[in-house]
């Protein structure tokens, strides 16, 4: 090898181990941040008895209890930067909060069983290898079965909507991963096979050619196909709700994971091609709330989707080869970088404790618009904490 090549070989490793130790930089100090935000939050909330953090707006504190499909995501957050860097205080508040969503267990009135306890009850259970955990989770995964329709081969998500024969959102795949658990945990395949189906269904209903996915796909329960495919949460029926697109691309690279069938790594990786190359994405990667908003660039901005939207690329890089991989991965990393910024990131005591500001819960509905949620602090914590083990790895 000539001399001018070994020069810029050696260059090259120079700058790659700068630009790693750049984003190593950014992750451990956003994972400082958030583990003090999250102690300050658990300092809060621990003598409010069995009530969680929901968000922080106007000025004051928004709490909920477990019934609040988010109620998990707090707990699970203490998990996740729990593993990251022990410590009695963290385990002894997830503990305390995981426990304060246990009665969950027993719901059957909604799809958000697998959010909650996933999330809270699975961290601990894959933590803790605590056999009660695992109790519950297998209790949560019958409660949610309850919800399976063997003719439609899907979970109902939505109860008490009456312009809906069978509604099913593509938020739903996010709770497959509870199922998958308990088929594990049990050695029943039943609840592997239900998971299986709905992602199988979801993928040939619940997206278009462009790979964007609708909101809401009610069956029809006679027919078995869709009768109407609509939003709830989006700017029109026809448009890519953000957050929806990042449950999409999570739920099927979890779903990957679950079973290595190559259908849903493919269908992964068109969600992903389709978000990072949309026109609509910003360059610093925090989408607007809806991708089609006809009001963009002079509309929010929605932390939540990019941190879910994060998190799932960081695990895809792992599935995929090449450059493929390097494209994901730096995706990703651009997006924590921007959400470890001060422009994202809450100093310490503010923004009622949140670790992360700017997300949108449902804007059509005028609810939680530009406010800090569970769910955008639980998805960054882990893509965090996903992300370090990877470069840890290198
Ligand atoms: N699963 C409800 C939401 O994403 O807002």
């Amino acid at each position: 090898m000539n001399k001018q090549i070994l020069m810029l070989a050696a260059m090259a490793a120079l700058a790659a181990g700068c630009a790693g130790n750049d984003i190593t930089r950014t992750v451990d100090g956003a994972i400082d941040k958030a583990a003090a935000q999250a102690l300050l939050m658990a300092e809060k909330y621990a003598p409010q008895d069995s009530l969680l953090p929901k968000t922080f707006e106007n000025g004051k504190d928004v709490s909920s209890d477990s019934r609040w499909w988010c109620s998990g995501f707090f707990p699970g957050e203490l998990w996740y930067l729990y593993e990251d860097r022990g410590g009695a205080a963290l385990l002894s508040y997830a503990k305390e909060f995981t426990a304060r969503v246990e009665r969950e267990k027993f719901t059957t009135d909604n799809h958000d069983v697998g959010f909650i306890l996933n999330c809270s009850f699975g961290n601990g259970w894959r933590l803790t290898g605590d056999s009660t955990y695992a109790a519950v989770l297998v209790q949560g995964a019958k409660s949610l079965a309850t919800r399976f329709n063997p003719k439609l081969g899907v979970i109902r998500s939505w109860d008490g909507h009456p312009e809906w024969q069978y509604p099913v959102i593509i938020d739903n795949m996010m709770n497959l991963e509870l199922l998958m658990e308990a088929s594990e945990i049990t050695g029943d395949s039943t609840f592997r096979a239900m998971a299986i189906s709905h992602a199988d269904k979801t993928m040939k209903w619940h997206f278009r050619p462009d790979y964007s996915s609708w909101h809401v796909v009610s069956y029809d329960t006679l027919t078995c196909v869709p009768e109407k495919r609509q939003t709830h949460q989006g700017c029109s029926d026809e448009s890519a709700w953000s957050r929806g697109q990042s449950w999409g691309l999570y739920g099927f690279t979890a779903m990957y994971r679950w079973t290595g069938f190559k259908r849903y790594l493919t269908q992964a990786v068109s969600i992903a091609d389709f978000l990072i190359g949309n026109t609509d994405m910003p360059s610093d990667g925090i989408p607007y709330w809806d991708f089609d908003c006809p009001d963009i660039p002079n509309t929010p901005r929605d932390a939540s989707a990019a941190a879910i939207m994060a998190s799932a690329l960081v695990e895809l890089s792992d599935f995929v080869d090449g450059g493929r991989s390097e494209k994901y991965l730096s995706f990703a990393e651009k997006q924590l970088k921007r959400l470890a910024s001060d422009q994202y990131t809450a100093k310490l005591g503010e923004n009622g404790c949140f670790i992360l500001k700017h997300s949108v819960g449902a804007f059509p509905l005028n609810s939680e618009v530009d406010v800090p949620l569970t769910y955008a602090d639980y998805y960054y914590v882990e893509a965090l904490t996903r992300l370090k083990k990877k470069l840890n790895k290198r």
